[in-house]
């Protein structure tokens, strides 16, 4: 895999206030629930960092200090696991803060992804940058989602979408496109977009995933766009207006994704991680021929 040269930048919006998780979230971000051994948030930046890029931007909001914290040093657990002489541990949170520049900036309402991704405009206006939803942890074997997409715009220019078929039960949920034919493999050129449509507005099934590699120029049409669905700033409003000026791709990626955004995604991507770590596989097995608890 050729490493990119083109997105060292990757957007992370984490300011919402994470109400399908309440109470658990009350004083913790929902980016900070563990998912395993690690925070759901630390998947996506490592993604981020192995697609190359090496600036994280997070817009935050409050109650979020901790996201920042996760990715700062810690100097005194780093010397009491020295002390202790817990290498190996030391090592795994030492390397945490290194992996990239972290930096930080407020949302100060969460008034939808579009605004989010606008609060973004001061440290990512000088090149196209990466855009990761945290909620939606990628899976994938060979390259990771984000450096697929980097791929895209390196071949072809403008800016790409992650993109996959849902059912039409679905459509609903996502950012819907109507795309043209193939241009090469799981590469189409997006003709319009409908943020959550009902069922029978929907132009296709196919749904845009949290992944994205955009042009600086999005942050003109943000500024433009107003409101949409569910009153709030849609990013995706903003594309539709930019595919009238500019190139924008879809790219059905390769790769599984887990929705963490739900209590019910959650579980299972918990659930299918632990089956695929061979220590853990076992105490989901036992677990499962326990009886159930009378609660
Ligand atoms: C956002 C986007 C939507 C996209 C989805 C992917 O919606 O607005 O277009 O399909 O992420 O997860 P949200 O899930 O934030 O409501």
């Amino acid at each position: 895999m050729t490493r990119n040269e083109t997105v060292k930048k990757c957007l992370f919006p984490v300011g919402g206030l994470g109400t399908r998780f309440l109470p658990a979230t009350k004083e913790l971000p929902k980016e900070m629930l563990p998912l395993l051994d690690r925070p759901i948030i630390s998947y996506g930046v490592d993604e981020a960092v192995s697609s190359g890029c090496t600036s994280i931007i997070f817009v935050t909001g409050r109650n979020k200090t901790s996201i920042e914290d996760y990715f700062d040093s810690s100097g005194e657990l780093e010397q009491t696991l020295l002390e202790r002489g817990n290498s190996a541990l030391y090592e795994l949170i030492k390397e945490i803060p290194e992996k990239a520049q972290f930096m930080s900036v407020r949302q100060p309402r969460p008034l939808g992804l579009g605004h989010a991704v606008l609060c973004g405009e001061c440290l990512c206006s000088d090149s196209f940058f990466g855009i990761i939803l945290p909620d939606d942890v990628m899976v994938s074997e060979e390259e990771p989602v984000l450096s697929q997409l980097i791929h895209v715009h390196e071949k072809h220019g403008g800016s790409v979408i992650a993109l996959e078929r849902v059912g039409d039960e679905d459509v609903s949920r996502y950012g819907i496109a109507l795309v043209s034919e193939e241009i090469e493999e799981g590469v189409f050129r997006i003709l319009d977009l409908v943020e959550k449509p009902a069922r029978e507005n929907a132009p296709s099934n196919l749904a845009i995933m949290g992944r994205y590699v955009l042009s600086p120029r999005i942050f003109d049409y943000l500024k433009v766009s107003g409101k949409g669905a569910g009153n709030e700033y849609q990013l995706t409003d903003a594309l539709k207006m930019m595919i009238k000026k500019e190139t924008l791709w879809g790219y059905a990626y390769k790769g599984q994704r887990l929705d963490c955004g739900t209590l019910q995604g959650w579980l299972d991507a918990t659930v299918r991680l632990a089956l695929s770590r061979n220590e853990l596989r076992v105490v989901v097995e036992k677990a499962l021929s326990q009886d159930t608890l009378k609660t």
